[in-house]
């Protein structure tokens, strides 16, 4: 096992480098942006399993931090051995027999009075257990219509959702969703609230009543509101109470919409990092939908980019950055930075293509 320089975290070592042939050799020197994590990962899904990827690096970070995170949170044995200032790092893939979540050419369409709308065209995604996606895009991009579909509230019109290894046909308790607005029942208080499903489902007063207690705490909401109704808090406890009574339900994931959205940005950021918490207590398999990129990068293991019209997967990042994250470290600062640029560039061009497209209806 080789440590990190945070000492907290340990990786499976390759053994016998020295007699292992590496399927693929890549040459990440000089690579600033895209990060050059992000080449190394890039390559390493076009490996089969226990295919072994030899980089050369000579970037530090890379290969005494992010490189070996990468493969802690993947379960990839690593070795990095240093020449004169260049590391070369060896990295084996191993494919996990089942992804937490699986979506296999989803494509939607509307049918509108206006005629067809391919909200999601050809969309390929694979979620292993315990990871914090964020999947970022322009309004309308079909962020929504993914995570519906995902949590089985629509189905896709190609394509398919697979859970844990079961396709996806209508909603299911291994899969809640936090919607931007609490969608909470007005008419019961907090605490009902957070309990309502447990209710559904038959579990013991005394039972759901500790459940709803622990995750009421979890996710910092003051006892003196457990009471209240729903109209008496502000939108901050809100989305408190919301994430409470997703979590109380005890999903394999957490499928998040916008949901800090409405929110002012001092609670935001408060929440931002409450969210971090949990996750890192609960490591529950999160799927997070935004539109602000730095939310993105100060949340996610990785980061999906969506074009839109039709929507698809544009780019990928993986953000390796120790947690918790700070809005002000630089390195979130940096890559919101080129995910940014890469966002500006699909604004572009899609205002590039509606201007042609307006001209010829012109002529
Ligand atoms: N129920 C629906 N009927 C018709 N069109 C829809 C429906 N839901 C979404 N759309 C269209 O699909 C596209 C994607 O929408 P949505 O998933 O809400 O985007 P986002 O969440 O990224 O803003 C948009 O063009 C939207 O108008
Ligand atoms: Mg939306």
């Amino acid at each position: 096992m080789s440590k990190l320089a945070d000492e907290s975290v340990q990786v499976e070592e390759l053994k016998n480098v020295d007699e292992l042939k590496p399927n693929k050799i890549i040459d990440v020197r000089g690579a600033i942006c895209p990060h050059p994590l992000n080449l190394i990962r890039d390559t390493i899904v076009s490996l089969k399993d226990k295919e072994i990827l030899q980089a050369i690096c000579d970037h530090e970070p890379t290969a005494k931090e992010n490189a070996p995170r990468f493969c802690l949170r993947r379960g990839y044995p690593l070795k990095v051995i240093e020449q004169n200032g260049i590391w070369q790092v060896f990295i084996q893939k191993i494919e996990k027999t089942e992804p937490r979540l699986r979506v296999l050419s989803v494509s939607k369409v509307f049918r509108t009075n206006q005629g067809k709308v391919t909200a999601l065209d050809n969309i390929n995604l694979t979620i292993q257990e315990g990871e914090f996606v964020c999947i970022v895009g322009p309004s309308g991009c079909g962020k929504s219509t993914l995570l519906n579909l995902i949590a089985g509230l629509d189905k896709p019109t190609q394509g398919e959702i697979w859970s844990n290894g079961n396709r996806v046909t209508g909603p299911g308790s291994d899969r809640v969703v936090v919607f931007q607005e609490g969608a909470l029942f007005p008419w019961l208080t907090v605490m009902q609230n957070v309990e309502f499903g447990l209710k559904l489902r038959d579990v013991a007063s005394n039972i759901r009543r500790t459940l709803a207690l622990d995750y009421l705490k979890l996710v910092g909401l003051d006892e003196k509101f457990h009471n209240s109704f729903i109209h008496q808090l502000s939108g901050g406890m809100k989305q408190r109470v919301a994430i409470a009574r997703a979590l109380v339900m005890e999903p394999a994931i957490l499928l998040m919409d916008e949901p800090f959205a409405a929110l002012d940005v001092y609670t935001r950021e408060t929440l931002q990092e409450e969210l971090q918490n949990i996750w890192t207590e609960s490591h529950k398999t999160i799927v997070f939908v935004t539109h602000n990129v730095q939310e993105a990068v100060l949340l996610g293991d990785r980061v999906i980019v969506f074009a839109s019209n039709p929507g698809q997967v544009k780019a990928e990042y993986e953000i390796d950055i120790a947690r918790p994250r700070k809005i002000d470290h630089p390195e979130v600062f940096l890559n919101t930075k080129w995910i940014t640029d890469d966002l500006k560039e699909e604004l572009e061009e899609q205002s590039y293509k509606a201007n042609a497209k307006k001209e010829v209806v012109y002529r």
